[in-house]
C-alpha cells in the first residue's frame, strides 16, 4: 500500500509552468545555442526526477546539469537519457569510474583530475568525454586559462578521454555588468588561445540564467539556466506552489501569548490559525513574527515563533477562516502572491535558498 500522505502540507509543482519556462527560454536563444537546464539540488527543492522528465518531453532541453555523480545516478536509474554534466569537482578520484558507468559527464576542474580521470579510464577500459572548468573570476572551482590550456594539451595527447566541452561561470551576472562582462572577455580570450594552439575544445558555455538572458555574448554554444526555468526569475512563471492547511483555529484575548518563548502577544482580539508547517519543513524560524501567508487570498502575518511542526497566523482579516482552509506561504492564490524574493528579502538571503530548504518531508505533487 502507498504510504498515506495525510499531513496537509505539501509543494505543488506545476509542470505547465515548467514547460512554459523552457520554451520561453528556448525562445529567446538563437536556435543553433544548446540549452542545459540545471537540476542539481533536487531541482532547486522542485523535484529533480520530475523536472528532468518534463525536460526530457518538452523536446527543448538539451542537457541537464546536476551536482554530483549521486544526483545524476538516480536520473539515470530512473530512465532519463538525455546527456547530464556534473557540474561539480569530483573527489574522491573513484568517483570518475561511477560517472562512467553511468553514463555522466564529468567536469574535470584541475590538471590532477584531468591525469586521473584518464588513469582511470584506462583502468577500466572505457571512454570518458569531460568538460574543462575555466576559472574566470568565480573563484570557486576551475583552471586557470594558461592551466586549462595544459589540461587541454594533456588530454589530446591520449584516446581515453574526450574533451567534450570547456566552461566558466559567472559570479554576479545579476548584479554586476562590468564584472561579467571581464569574466567573458577572460573566457573569450582562453577560446581564443586554445583555437590558436589548434586545441578542440568541445561545447563552450559560461552563462546562467541572468547571462542567457541578459548578455548574448555570454550565449556561446550553450546556456545553463536554472533559476529562470523555475520561474524565480522577472518574466517567468514560478512553478512552486508551497501550501498547507488550518488544523486548528481559536479567538484569543488582548494580551494572550502565542508560541515559543512567547515572542507574540496579541493587541487586541485576534483569531489565531494554527499550520502544520515548522522549519523542519524548510519554513524558515526566521520568519518568526516577520512571515506572511495567504489564506483565502489574504494577506495573514505569522504571529510569534515558527516552531519545528506547527506556525500560528493571524487570521483576523480572513473572514470566515477555519479548519481545513487552504494556506499559500509561497507563490500565488488567486491574484495574490507571495514571492520567493519576498521571502528572500526577509531573511536576507536568495530566491535559490528559500526553494532549496524545502525539506523531503514536504511531499512534491505535480500538476499535469
Ligand atoms: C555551474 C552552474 N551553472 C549554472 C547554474 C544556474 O544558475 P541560475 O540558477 O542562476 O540560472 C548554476 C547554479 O548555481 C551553476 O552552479
Amino acid at each position: 500500500m502507498d504510504r498515506p500522505f495525510l499531513r496537509p502540507t505539501w509543494a505543488e509543482i506545476s509542470l505547465p509552468a515548467l514547460r512554459a519556462n523552457l520554451k520561453r527560454l528556448r525562445s529567446r536563444l538563437p536556435s543553433k545555442t544548446k540549452l542545459l537546464f540545471v537540476v542539481k539540488g533536487d531541482a532547486y527543492g522542485h523535484g529533480a526526477l520530475a523536472c528532468s522528465r518534463l525536460a526530457q518531453r518538452s523536446g527543448v532541453v538539451d542537457w541537464l546539469g546536476v551536482s554530483s555523480v549521486e544526483e545524476g545516478a538516480a536520473l539515470r536509474d530512473a530512465g532519463v537519457r538525455l546527456p547530464i554534466l556534473v557540474l561539480g569537482s569530483l573527489y574522491p578520484f573513484e568517483s570518475f569510474r561511477a560517472a562512467a558507468f553511468y553514463g555522466l559527464v564529468p567536469t574535470v576542474a584541475s590538471l590532477d583530475s584531468a591525469r586521473r580521470l584518464e588513469e582511470m579510464m584506462r583502468r577500466i577500459a572505457r571512454r570518458s568525454a569531460c568538460h574543462i572548468k575555466v576559472e574566470t573570476g568565480m573563484g570557486r572551482i576551475g583552471m586557470t586559462p594558461r592551466a586549462a590550456l595544459d589540461a587541454l594539451g594533456v588530454l589530446s595527447a591520449q584516446r581515453e578521454v574526450r574533451v567534450g566541452g570547456v566552461y566558466t561561470h559567472f559570479a554576479c551576472a545579476e548584479s554586476n555588468r562590468q564584472f561579467t562582462e571581464m569574466q567573458i572577455g577572460r573566457f573569450n580570450r582562453f577560446l581564443a588561445a586554445a583555437a590558436a594552439r589548434n586545441l578542440r575544445t568541445g561545447l563552450r558555455h559560461a552563462a546562467n540564467s541572468a547571462g542567457a538572458l541578459e548578455y548574448p555574448g555570454s550565449r556561446f554554444d550553450m546556456v545553463r539556466p536554472g533559476l529562470a526555468a523555475y520561474g524565480l526569475y522577472e518574466g517567468f512563471e514560478p512553478v512552486l506552489t508551497l501550501k498547507t492547511k488550518i488544523v486548528f483555529i481559536k479567538m484569543v484575548k488582548p494580551g494572550t501569548p502565542i508560541g515559543y518563548g512567547a515572542a507574540f502577544r496579541a493587541k487586541r482580539r485576534t483569531r489565531v490559525a494554527t499550520v502544520p508547517i515548522g522549519y523542519a519543513d524548510g519554513f524558515s524560524r526566521g520568519l518568526s513574527n516577520k512571515g506572511e501567508a495567504l489564506v483565502g487570498g489574504r494577506r495573514c502575518p505569522v504571529v510569534g515563533t515558527v516552531a519545528m511542526d506547527m506556525t500560528m497566523l493571524d487570521v483576523t482579516q480572513a473572514k470566515g477562516a477555519r479548519v481545513g482552509d487552504e494556506v499559500v506561504l509561497l507563490g500565488r492564490s488567486g491574484r495574490s502572491e507571495i514571492p520567493a524574493g519576498e521571502v528572500a528579502r526577509k531573511l536576507g538571503t536568495i530566491p535559490y535558498e528559500v526553494v532549496c530548504s524545502i525539506s523531503g518531508r514536504v511531499p512534491r505533487v505535480c500538476l499535469p
